[in-house]
């Protein structure tokens, strides 16, 4: 989604804001702009519908330069995409770029026209733009008096601002800042971090965009609001108090968000799963014995109290919640459901204060999630966790417990090793589950090895990296398949028990990169209504490994070859399946028992990717998505 960054210092910052947004594209928009103060202090802006190379070209065009500055990727929400949309909006000599929605826009704009502000574009950011401007005016309904500076302006603003926001704002000839020039921030519901640099101070909505100039990054808090010179950074509270936050070093590495030789993000994140998997597993060692601390202090108590548990999630994430659904019933014994996200916020529900609350989040700023983790906190729970990749995302920071999966920097939009290391993560909770409930033996064996089952599904779980590296062998075989995929208009996919969430994963993938249309179904509602979609043109992909479910599945099947229909199946060795007729068949490596669905989730995403690459689409920034979804 929308992308944040700015900068104030001592060299001039143009080259530092453009490339600032080429490593935030992957978020997803459709036009980017940026506003500089130049040598004379005078505001200078560029913006450009489209790609960042498009506003390069008119910032060179234009000789744009400067060293204070701000710039923007905006994924249209109000307003179409358009040049006179696209951030930043201005007011009379200042400019403002904004992540998030402002909900009483509307409003706002109707008392800021009849004040005479006029109004040039059709988007939210706008309105705050005059907001401030408003402030620093005074003398009406949002300010008595003007406002001293630029700083307490936007403090004052943002005191009418109803919504979630990122903001970055800068304003030629400031009077609080006449000996240097400045950069306000603030910051509520929408991610905004700052940048400690050498030459000066920067902003940026993700840490990936700040590690060219800096590791060392302040994560605000929602209420801040700060003031950033090249010498100093100010901040005020919520509370209007000032606050010092702690600076930290960032972990992530430049070369963690670089493509190298691959062609895409997604297949290098497909190729990444044997690395984000043993990363995530990392902190198992040898162990024979899993520690409930792995999920925080308190977890082991926790555990213990919970007699059921509520999943929440967005999307891909969701299907991983719906996946360990299965495990936590089969293995621990405890009533499991999941709800979307976005559907649980509003939903008149009947808490139980003894469930454990997991949010599943890749990004940990999905707006929906965090709603839901509000929701489910206003009604009672208290025994909350999350399951993140970001450890300093907003997510992650209100949850009594936490497991940051270490799938490192996500940068394809189709979410694919950020699925793997949720789904180990999750492993790990049932596994802990099972054990504070008692359904897990710690017995020894008493010649001395240990054969518990804990033991054993530690030593899968070791091993799974390994077998992931297995099935990725597989890629010709799987990118045959493909050609014969992407002239389709649409696809089924089949899957029973914990395989049916990756059958949802799997279409999830081809529709979000491919744009064909396909459904999941678990294999056996197939005779209750989608039977009827089959024939000689529809591709069936089933899920078939070698589990109890298998003979089940092969009448599904059956159903499928009668009808014309073209099946692909992903099978286990063993499974007593024939390559024939409207029958393809791919091999895959080994059963994994309670762990397959995340070696055939994996054949999915390459299945997905090559079909993509045979139809030519943008892989990694598919149309109409963003990759953080941090509006609602
Ligand atoms: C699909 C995909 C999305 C996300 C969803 C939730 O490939 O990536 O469906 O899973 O938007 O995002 P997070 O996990 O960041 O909360």
């Amino acid at each position: 989604m929308c992308g944040i960054v700015g900068a104030v210092g001592a060299t001039e910052c143009t080259p530092f804001l453009l490339s600032g947004l080429r490593t935030l594209e992957y978020r997803g928009y459709d036009s980017a702009g940026l506003a500089l103060l130049d040598a004379s202090g005078a505001l200078v802006r560029a913006r450009a519908k489209g790609r960042v190379s498009e506003l390069e070209r008119r910032v060179a065009e234009q000789g744009v330069a400067g060293r204070v500055g701000i710039a923007h990727t905006r994924w249209a929400t109000h307003g179409v995409p358009a040049e006179r949309n696209a951030h930043p909006h201005v007011s009379r000599g200042l400019a403002v770029v904004h992540n998030g929605i402002i909900e009483n826009y509307a409003e706002l704009k109707q008392q800021l026209q009849a004040l005479g502000y006029a109004f040039t574009s059709d988007t939210d950011t706008e309105t705050i733009a005059h907001l401030v401007q408003a402030c620093l005016a005074g003398g009406n309904a949002f300010a008595d008096a003007p406002a001293a500076d630029l700083f307490a302006a936007v403090r004052c603003a943002v005191a009418h601002l109803e919504g979630a926001y990122a903001l970055a704002v800068v304003r030629e000839e400031e009077p609080g800042c006449s000996e240097e020039p400045c950069l306000i921030v603030a910051r509520e519901g929408s991610p905004l971090m700052l940048g400690v640099g050498e030459q000066g101070h920067y902003a940026a909505s993700d840490a990936s965009a700040l590690l060219s100039v800096t590791r060392r990054m302040i994560y605000l808090e929602n209420g801040d609001v700060g003031r950033l010179t090249r010498e100093a950074i100010e901040l005020i509270d919520g509370q209007g108090q000032p606050v010092a936050r702690e600076v930290v070093t960032s972990s992530l590495s430049a070369d963690a968000v670089e493509l190298g030789d691959y062609r895409h993000y997604m297949q290098k994140e497909i190729f990444e799963q044997p690395q984000a998997l043993g990363n995530t597993l990392e902190m198992l060692g040898g162990a024979g014995r899993l520690q409930p601390g792995i999920f925080g202090a308190d977890a082991e108590a926790i555990f213990a109290e919970v007699d059921a548990v509520l999943i929440l999630a967005c999307g891909t994430s969701s299907y991983a919640g719906m996946t360990a659904r299965y495990w936590i019933e089969q293995l621990a014994n405890l009533p499991c459901s999941v709800e979307i996200a976005s559907e649980y916020r509003y939903r008149h529900s009947v808490a139980n204060p003894r469930q454990l609350v997991v949010v599943i989040s890749q990004s940990g700023e999905t707006a929906d999630t965090l709603a839901a983790l509000h929701h489910a906190k206003a009604m009672g729970h208290t025994r909350t966790l999350a399951i993140c990749n970001v450890p300093e995302s907003a997510i992650v920071r209100e949850t009594a417990l936490r497991f940051i999966t270490r799938a490192g920097p996500e940068i394809g939009v189709a979410s694919t090793k950020a699925f793997t290391t949720q789904l180990a993560a999750l492993f790990l909770l049932t596994l802990l589950l099972a054990k504070a409930n008692g359904r897990l033996s710690n017995e020894s064996a008493n010649d001395g090895v240990d054969d518990s089952p804990e033991q054993a599904f530690l030593t899968e779980l070791r091993h799974l990296p390994v077998a992931v590296e297995k099935l990725l062998a597989l890629e010709p075989e799987i990118e045959a398949w493909a050609q014969r995929f992407a002239h389709k208009q649409h696809a089924l996919f089949l899957g029973r028990g914990h395989h049916y969430p990756i059958a949802l994963e799997g279409t999830l993938k081809l529709k979000e990169i491919s744009y064909i249309h396909a459904e999941a179904y678990p294999a056996g509602e197939l005779k209750h209504g989608p039977l009827a979609l089959v024939d000689a043109e529809m591709p069936v992909v089933v899920i078939a490994p070698n589990d109890e479910l298998l003979e089940k599945l092969k009448a599904n099947m059956q159903e499928v070859s009668a009808r014309g229909g073209q099946l692909y199946v992903f099978a286990d060795g063993c499974c007593g399946f024939e390559q024939g007729e409207g029958v393809n068949l791919i091999r895959l490596p080994e059963h994994y028992g309670l762990l397959s669905p995340v070696l055939h989730v994996v054949a999915l995403q390459l299945l997905a990717y090559h079909v993509a690459l045979v139809k030519g689409t943008d892989v990694d920034k598919p149309r109409n998505l963003a990759k953080s979804v941090t509006v609602e």
